[in-house]
């Protein structure tokens, strides 16, 4: 396995992504990591990630010294760079030139990591590389026993080697997809020079936690909160494959769920595949709670506190449970764990509803704690979840509550579900569901005028909502087709009575957020 060492670069997990695509395992763990837990992790490999501080700044990052006395390999990329060159007696210097985006980067000296690599080769035999750049400093003179393995006119040294040490170091980001053979670097790197084999499969990751969950609860019991969603869907099934009837599932149906979502829910779990669900149909409780609420974040507190409470209840009635299992990813665990200094980390607050019961002599299982979101998928899929459920759109916590805007009412969300309904429907037969990362329908509680037949009508409001995105952090509106939104408005208007005009969000993020509350 690798160790990945994080020193805040937004690309650190796009690295461990790239080489668990690989086929090898791999961990982040912060840059200031005791000393002894790099030792302890065993790695046959050390990533140093990029990051946005300088090396040539006071208390600046650096790599623990036993990186470079374990005998293994070690890739710095960027930032992991410029620390190693200086922690190993190079100089860094802050540039002139700053570089970001699309370079060129030539080949030196046939090193290793880069020999027969390349996009291109120019007449004199050198290889040339597209990769993605991103730096304000610049190593300016190499550390004892490197050699130059490759350049750029504003960066004459952009790769450095350490043959005998199996040390590197590259200015640019093979992880990103910008840099063509950034996936071929990586794979050189971890499977010829570090010599790990490529046994991190789906079956494998299956097989694996599938025996640890045994090991794990033995003949106890197992509770888990299902809401529907793909982490929790997949843990499910995992669960129920593992341990079988020892699981049960809590479902707090809260009325803020999609188009027959609760139904759908059951149907898969409890029908189709035997697991045991409880299903609290909670709608009117969680109505009378958000009465009279317009508060964006105050409708959020009422359900998150409402749906704690309702799956405490529904907890206690079961006896003997000695597990409280919960869909925790991989992101969730780095985002939560940070530095040490909290230096190289923004740490990103969470916004899921839900929480561990308090009172309860539970213990946590997380069987998904070390996967990405890709990989759930996979499993998902493996585990014989339908494609479209594991591929669906994320889905907030507190559903239509954040899409009904101002006061939450049963009426309301029983329009919302028909127009997002519709929406999502076309969106898939149009085959625009995979190309859009969400979609949805927001109700908007004012009335405008129209006109049916000779009858005027006053009626509510949708918008429709459209985004692409890779992290939800910023996200473009999509381009849809004008036809396409011209049938799906003509669908919501005939075929809803109460409303009288939709409207299509064109707001991108910045500075609009995805969600309208
Ligand atoms: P925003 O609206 O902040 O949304 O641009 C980014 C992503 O987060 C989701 N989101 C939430 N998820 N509880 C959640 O579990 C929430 O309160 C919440 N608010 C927003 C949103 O759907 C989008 O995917």
């Amino acid at each position: 396995r690798i160790l990945i060492l994080d020193f805040g670069s937004q690309y650190t997990q796009l690295i461990a992504r790239r080489i668990r695509e690989i086929g090898v395992y791999c961990e982040v763990e912060p840059w200031d990591i005791d000393p002894a837990a790099v030792e302890a992790f065993g790695a046959k490999g050390i990533v140093l990630s990029g990051g946005p501080e300088t090396v040539t700044g006071d208390d600046a990052p650096v790599a623990p010294e036993v990186v470079f006395n374990l005998g293994v390999p070690v890739l710095g990329i960027c930032y992991g760079m410029q620390t190693m060159a200086q922690q190993l007696g190079g100089l860094v210097i802050n540039a002139d030139e700053h570089e970001y985006g699309y370079a060129q980067v030539r080949a030196h000296g046939h090193t290793k990591l880069l020999k027969d690599i390349e996009d291109m080769v120019t007449p004199e035999g050198y290889g040339m590389l597209d990769v993605w750049m991103s730096h304000g400093d610049r190593v300016d003179q190499l550390p004892e026993g490197f050699k130059l393995m490759a350049s750029t006119p504003s960066c004459p040294i952009a790769g450095m080697a350490n043959e005998e040490k199996n040390f590197y170091g590259i200015q640019f980001h093979p992880e990103v997809t910008h840099t063509k053979q950034g996936y071929r670097m990586i794979e050189r790197f971890v499977v010829n020079l570090c010599g790990c084999e490529k046994l991190w499969t789906t079956e494998n990751i299956i097989d694996d936690s599938i025996k640890r969950v045994r090991d794990m609860v033995g003949t106890d019991q197992v509770m888990l909160g299902l809401s529907g969603g793909v982490d929790s869907s997949v843990v499910a099934a995992l669960l129920h494959k593992a341990i079988g009837d020892q699981l049960t599932c809590v479902f707090v149906d809260h009325g803020l769920l999609r188009y027959q979502e609760g139904d759908q829910v059951m149907a898969m779990f409890a029908q189709n595949m035997g697991i045991k669900v409880i299903r609290a149909d909670v709608e009117e409780r969680f109505m009378s709670a958000l009465a009279g609420e317009v508060d964006p974040e105050k409708k959020r507190k009422i359900i998150g506190r409402e749906f704690i409470e309702v799956f405490d209840a529904e907890s206690a009635k079961l006896k003997g449970v000695k597990w409280l299992a919960q869909g925790t990813i991989y992101p969730d665990v780095i985002e939560s764990a940070g530095s040490k200094t909290g230096k190289a980390k923004v740490i990103k607050s969470h916004h899921n509803v839900g929480g561990l019961p308090e009172d309860m002599e539970m213990s946590l299982i997380e069987p998904l704690r070390e996967l990405f979101k890709d990989e759930v998928r996979k499993l998902g899929v493996a585990l014989g979840l339908p494609y479209n459920m594991v591929y669906r759109h994320p889905f907030p916590g507190p559903g239509l509550g954040v899409r009904i805007l101002g006061e939450v009412k049963k009426e309301y969300a029983d329009i919302l579900r028909l127009a997002d309904h519709i929406f999502i429907q076309e969106l898939i037969k149009w085959e625009l569901y995979d190309k859009t990362s969400q979609a949805f329908a927001v109700f908007l509680p004012v009335k405008s005028v129209g006109v049916v037949g000779d009858a005027r009508r006053y009626d509510y409001v949708v918008a429709l909502r459209a985004v692409e995105t890779i992290d939800f952090m910023t996200a473009r509106w999509a381009h849809l087709p004008y036809e396409f939104l011209e049938h799906v408005s003509g669908r919501i208007i005939n075929e809803i009575p109460r409303i009288s005009r939709v409207t299509y969000d064109i707001s991108s993020k910045p500075p609009a957020t995805i969600e309208w509350e």
